[in-house]
């Protein structure tokens, strides 16, 4: 890959970059793998949802979880206002949903079946995981804002084949190793 920006050192086997060009940005941060998640409400009695590769765990005590959502998404405005969402974490079988819900003006939902949360709001059929969320703060960060979620409820599949995300392709995780105790942390 040629990126412009390139700063042309080496260090310690590593090429270095400009963080403010966007081509450099997005080849760098392209080496953090991400899930991917549907993040829901209902509008007027219709759904709206959007993909998010930023959503993660943030506390549990109090439960919370978080993600960051672009100043320029169309759905967002629908979803802030109802003060809370609802978040499925889509398996390794819906890369689909995942161009879908990020996807501006489709019919996003023609492409899924759902079920709906206590609140009333979407969750994805498949996902590996859901939680229903009340918004518990909106931070700005940048062109993103930071959404933190307090969970109110929450759910989840015994066999987990979540989809993973990482430089642009999607993928799934191939191997894990044994569960080790000694690497748990609080
Ligand atoms: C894998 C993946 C991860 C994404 N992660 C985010 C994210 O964390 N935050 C965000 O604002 N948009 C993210 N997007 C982009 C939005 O899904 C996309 O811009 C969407 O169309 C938002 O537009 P809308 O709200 O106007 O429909 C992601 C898209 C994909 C495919």
């Amino acid at each position: 890959m040629t990126l412009r920006a390139e700063q042309g050192s080496v260090m310690g086997g590593y090429r270095t970059f400009d963080p403010h060009s966007h081509d450099a940005y997005r080849h760098v941060l392209g080496r953090v793998p991400t899930s991917v998640a549907i993040v829901t409400s209902m509008h007027a009695d219709e759904p709206v949802g959007v993909s998010v590769g930023s959503f993660s765990s943030v506390s549990m005590d109090p439960p919370l979880v978080g993600f960051f959502i672009a100043k320029s998404s169309t759905t967002w405005p629908f979803i802030e206002p109802t003060g809370g969402f609802c978040v499925s974490v889509l398996s390794s079988a819906q890369q689909g949903l995942s161009r879908l819900f990020a996807t501006r003006g489709a019919d996003k939902f023609a492409g899924c079946t759902w079920r709906a949360s206590e609140a009333g709001r979407p969750i994805i059929d498949g996902s590996v995981a859901w939680m229903e969320c009340a918004i518990e703060s909106i931070s700005p960060a940048g062109d993103h804002q930071l959404v933190l979620g307090r969970v109110e409820s929450m759910g989840a599949v015994d066999d987990a084949d979540p989809l993973t995300f990482l430089g642009g392709r999607y993928g799934r995780i191939g191997a894990l190793a044994d569960h080790s105790p000694s690497e748990s942390w609080d």
